[in-house]
This record gives C-alpha cells, sequence and structure tokens, in this order.
C-alpha cells in the first residue's frame, strides 16, 4: 500500500519525506491556494519544488476542463519533471484525455470519482490512478468506504492495472479500513498517517522499559 500526502505545504512534504514511508503526493488547485501559491509560473515552480523533495509520484492537476486544454496544459505539467502525474477531472473531455496520455505513456490520476461507474470508465481510458473522494462522501452520508470496496471488487474481475487511490482521507482510521479492503494508496494529511504510530500500551511500556532500565544503572 502507497502513502501519499495530500497537500502543497512544502514543510509538511519534507516533514513526510523524512518519515521514510512516503510514496509521493497529492496537490490540487485548492491546496496550492491554501499556500497562497497562485499565478501560473508559481505554480509550475511548486510542483517541481514538491518534486525535489519526495521520492515518489507528484499529482499535478489541470485547469482546463476540455480536451485540447488538457492535453496543453496535462504535457506541459509531464515535461516539468518524470515524478508529474498529471491529474484530470472525471469529466468526458477528461476520460478522452486520460486515453490521449495513456497512449503516450504520460501518467495520469482521475480525480474528483464518486461512483463505482465513473472508476470503471477511468480505468477503461487506462488510467494510472483513479480518485474516490471518501471523506466527502462520508460528508453527505454516502459511505465512502463502500464504493472503495466496490471499485476493488470491479478492477478485480477484470484485473484493471488502474489503481484505487483512496482520496479526500480525513483519519487514521480511514487508512486502516482502505488496507483491510485493499486500496492502492491512501492519500491524506500528515496527521493521519502519523496517528498509525499512536497506541497508549505503547507509550505505558516504553515507560516501564525505561524506568526498569534506570533502576539498575
Ligand atoms: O486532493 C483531493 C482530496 O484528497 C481532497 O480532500 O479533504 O478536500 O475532501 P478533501
Amino acid at each position: 500500500m502507497k502513502f501519499f500526502v495530500d497537500t502543497a505545504n512544502l514543510d509538511q512534504i519534507r516533514d513526510a519525506q523524512d518519515l521514510g514511508v512516503l510514496d509521493g503526493v497529492t496537490t490540487n488547485p485548492s491546496l496550492m491556494a491554501k499556500e497562497g501559491i497562485t499565478g501560473q509560473n508559481n505554480i509550475l515552480k511548486h510542483y517541481v519544488d514538491i518534486c525535489n523533495i519526495v521520492d515518489g509520484d507528484v499529482s499535478a492537476e489541470v485547469i482546463a476542463t476540455d480536451f485540447e486544454g488538457m492535453v496543453k496544459e496535462g504535457e506541459a505539467l509531464a515535461n516539468l519533471h518524470e515524478q508529474i502525474v498529471v491529474k484530470l477531472p472525471m469529466i468526458k473531455d477528461g476520460i478522452k484525455a486520460a486515453k490521449y496520455f495513456n497512449d503516450k505513456g504520460i501518467r495520469t490520476n482521475v480525480t474528483l470519482v464518486f461512483s463505482a461507474g465513473q472508476a470503471l470508465l477511468a480505468a477503461k481510458a487506462g488510467a494510472t490512478y483513479v480518485s474516490p473522494f471518501i471523506g466527502r462522501l462520508d460528508d453527505v452520508s454516502t459511505d465512502g468506504l463502500g464504493l472503495i470496496a466496490e471499485i476493488r471488487q470491479i478492477y478485480n474481475n477484470y484485473g484493471f492495472e488502474t489503481q484505487i487511490l483512496a482520496a479526500s482521507v480525513r483519519h487514521t482510521m480511514h487508512i486502516i479500513d482502505c488496507a483491510k479492503i485493499g486500496a492502492d494508496v491512501i492519500t491524506g494529511p500528515l496527521s493521519s498517517i502519523e496517528g498509525l504510530l499512536k497506541h497508549p500500551l505503547t507509550d505505558i511500556g516504553l515507560a516501564k522499559f525505561l524506568a526498569d532500565f534506570n533502576k539498575g544503572n
């Protein structure tokens, strides 16, 4: 299972990389704006900065919503760095663009996926990753993890190689449940990954080991 962090914050990306278990980064226009990164040149430079920190795939999202625009933007993004994965919205032209990039050997991440049917189409188009947003489904009283299970079953049935990238992960239990279901990748805040470290019995046990060691020294 791959761990991606879902942020454009360079300090968080450095922290995640330092932990030694990071496989990549996902970003989107909202995450860029949150870091105050605006303007095309600054955004492109920021993608390169991220690639230079992390060993792994970095999803960079197109803004265009028409096929020609997505191709132009996506090619420019892919040319920035070999780690870039072109992120495309789950719309008709996004699917056409995913097929186009797959034929050219450029990796893609089809984003804003909220149904099994959308995930099936993305796989048919040859997307490298498909990003179902589980947290946003949970937010509207719909079963985000249930969608991951449905996609897993469909992809297994037909041997699709598209990787299920569970996105909009909000907390640590999302990661554990995604691992049980068989998602290929999760992307979420660093805090959701660091939550995996925590157990009070670990802290109590370590404190006792250290106390016992110190008794004899
Ligand atoms: O990057 C896409 C997705 O992970 C967004 O998550 O928390 O804004 O729903 P969130």
